[in-house]
């Protein structure tokens, strides 16, 4: 499951041979390292006005230094460009040329962060343009950035500020090594009500212990005993979270072995069984108390063409990988047991976006999940609680390995970042979902998935 192209070509003499014949020349990807600095060099601030300016002061706090123009030859970690009082389209202008200057000097792994506000938010058609004309200007350098760069984009919800808690959490995450396989994509935030904060994550903050944004919390994961499910219990486990790992009784044995490795405990069940929610609250509830964050990733193949597709296809997909999370969550949210800041992540797929040949059922349960958590959303909406999906593009597990060599090595090819991701990218997005900093953002759909061109 290890993408050999990756290594091989970034070999000085593989290196020059790929670039002498047009081949693609993937990077090693800047993934994330417990205690790593945010930027090793200066960081762009660019754009005019308040936001810009109080952003500025902000990241300088960080300890790094803060560019508010390019210095000719001056390399830089990142380019955030504040857009966020964008009134006409012309007022794009001087901010993204001079972030045009800025992705010159990108280091290796640099990010570009943007940050404006939602079209849907204004009546006014000139704001709304210039608005909407972010996405389409910050998408195009996603695809244009190498060297394992990425681009991404920060939408603020009504009045939230450039400096809000959630917009400072989501720009953390984005300028992270945490976000490596994220690219091309936009988070809205919403101003964080006082409540998302837990107690403990309160406590912990005072406390001054670094790195473990989860400390204290419970988390179940479903489908913990390989693949994408395995790496997540591990990511939320170093984050601080007692892990209950869950998977059927027929993988019982990995299950067992992961649950060890993060000191959590294993439940064995099978999700479809109408009393699975009911039994993972038992669980938690005699051992912990509360149950803070639901990783709802267990998730099934069984691909045909539509036309040759039979009901035990169609309905064990749609079982497992969607109907099971709305009963879960109906049970978990009946519950006292859930938190009041609890947080839900489905796992969705870049399949339920773009559809894909042969995965209509698998299609139809992911964009379910999609709708899922949009309508959960507007249900939490203005409380503490958080639902929100991931949606992985190629990611280099045992699914992906059973794709024949051909098709796989074009479908690792096909991304701004011309390779797969890796479980743990997909981790790590849905551990920042998870946490206090992500209290803003509701109802989202983040694609891990390298800014894959099919359905982009
Ligand atoms: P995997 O097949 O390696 O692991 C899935 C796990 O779910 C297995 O341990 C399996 O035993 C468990 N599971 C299946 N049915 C279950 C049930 N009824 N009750 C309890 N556990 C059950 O899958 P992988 O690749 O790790 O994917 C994880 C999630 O990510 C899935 O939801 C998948 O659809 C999604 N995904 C994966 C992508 C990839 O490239 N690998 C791309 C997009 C989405």
């Amino acid at each position: 499951m290890t993408d050999r192209y990756v290594e091989l070509v970034n070999t000085p003499l593989a290196a020059r041979l790929a670039k002498a014949l047009g081949l693609p020349r993937p990077s090693v990807l800047r993934r994330y390292t417990p205690g790593e600095a945010l930027a090793t060099r200066p960081v762009l601030v660019a754009g005019s006005g308040a936001g810009a300016d109080a952003l500025a002061e902000v990241i300088l706090g960080w300890d790094v230094e803060v560019r508010r123009h390019v210095l000719p030859g001056e390399k830089l970690s990142a380019a955030v460009v504040v857009l966020d009082a964008a009134d006409s389209p012309a007022d794009l202008s001087a901010p993204l040329l001079e972030l045009g200057q800025a992705v010159k000097l990108l280091v290796p792994g640099g990010r570009v962060v943007g940050i404006s506000r939602a079209a849907e938010d204004t009546t006014d058609p000139a704001r709304a343009a210039a608005r909407q004309g972010i996405d389409g200007a910050l998408r195009s350098v996603a695809h244009e950035l190498r060297g394992g760069a990425t681009a991404n984009g920060i939408v603020l919800r009504g009045e939230t500020t450039t400096t809000d808690p959630s917009t400072i959490g989501a720009l953390r995450f984005l300028l992270s090594g945490k976000s490596a396989y994220v690219d091309g994509q936009f988070i809205e935030v919403r101003a964080v009500p006082e409540d998302s904060v837990s107690d403990v994550a309160a406590a912990t903050a005072a406390e001054g212990i670094p790195d473990r944004p989860l400390a204290g919390r419970t988390a179940v994961v479903t489908g913990a005993a390989r693949g994408i499910g395995a790496k997540i219990a591990e990511i939320l486990a170093r984050d601080g979270a007692h892990v209950i790992a869950v998977d059927v009784p027929a993988a019982g044995e990995q299950l067992a072995q992961v649950a060890n490795r993060v000191a959590g405990t294993a439940l064995q069940l099978d999700i479809t069984d109408p009393d699975a929610g009911t039994r993972i609250l038992e669980h938690v509830g005699q051992r912990y108390g509360t149950l803070d964050i639901v990783v709802h990733n267990a998730g099934i193949t069984r691909d045909k063409l539509l036309a040759n597709m039979d009901a035990a296809r169609w309905d064990s997909v749609i079982a497992v990988n969607i109907s099971s999370q709305l009963l879960m969550n109906e049970q978990f949210l009946a519950s006292p047991v859930f938190s009041p800041t609890g947080r839900i992540i489905g796992l969705a797929s870049t399949s339920g976006i773009a559809g894909n040949r042969g995965q209509s059922n698998y299609a139809a349960s992911k964009a379910g999940v999609m709708g899922m958590v949009r309508a959960q959303a507007a249900a939490f909406d203005g409380g503490a609680r958080t639902i929100n999906a991931v949606a992985p593009g190629f990611i280099e597990t045992d699914m992906t390995a059973k794709i024949p060599p051909l098709t796989r090595q074009v479908a690792r090819r096909l991304s701004s970042l011309q390779q797969g991701g890796l479980p743990v990218d997909v981790a790590e997005t849905i551990a920042f979902l998870a946490s206090d900093a992500a209290a803003g953002v509701n109802g989202q759909v983040v694609r891990v998935c390298g800014q894959n061109l099919v359905g982009a």
